[in-house]
């Protein structure tokens, strides 16, 4: 049975991811969602919270039998550690395509076992994304189409907290 790892920010998690969550766990039962705690760009959330919330998401979502853990440093050494054969990553815009293809170019550069699989976004998703919806809700916007309740409440607590 292949292994797949979901790695991101999930800063936070949006209906989008748990759209490619769901739709990849049907090809890969054993999947791990995978947030990574030392990004690039600088998060809302600390990498704590971040996993707490995919955790609650997911279980909201009604998600269950897969594991989120958490990752510093490179993403290929995180899925050789959970011995998996898959990377998955969702593709929304063409503005995703050459982030995502240089990523996957770069993994299969620094191991070439691992292959890298993309999911596109459902089409009432494809313009979502973690930065919107905290730019939505930090301007007091509904955000409960984007994000199950759980995040919702995650954000509000989070950005009241930072006025
Ligand atoms: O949700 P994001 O921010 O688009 O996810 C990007 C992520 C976290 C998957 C990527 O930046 C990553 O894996 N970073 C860890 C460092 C790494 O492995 N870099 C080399 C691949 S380009």
């Amino acid at each position: 049975m292949a292994i797949a790892i979901y790695p991101g920010s999930f800063d936070p998690i949006t209906n989008g991811h748990i759209d490619i969550v769901r739709r990849a766990k049907k090809l890969f039962p054993k999947l791990y969602v995978a947030v990574v705690a030392n990004p690039h760009k600088s998060l809302l959330f600390t990498i704590e919270e971040r996993v707490e919330i995919t955790k609650a998401a997911l279980v909201e979502a009604g998600i269950n039998g897969l594991e989120v853990i958490s990752y510093n440093g490179l993403l290929i050494d995180c899925a050789k550690k959970h011995g998996a054969d898959a990377i998955v990553r969702g593709l929304r815009a063409n503005s995703d395509f050459e982030y995502e293809f240089q990523m996957a170019l770069t993994n299969r550069d620094l191991a070439s076992e691992f292959e890298s699989v993309f999911f596109m976004t459902a089409k009432k998703f494809s313009f979502l994304s973690s930065s919107i919806v905290k730019e939505v809700c930090m301007y007091g916007g509904n955000v409960s189409t984007f994000v199950p309740q759980s995040v919702e409440i995650a954000l509000q607590k989070k950005l009241r907290t930072k006025k």
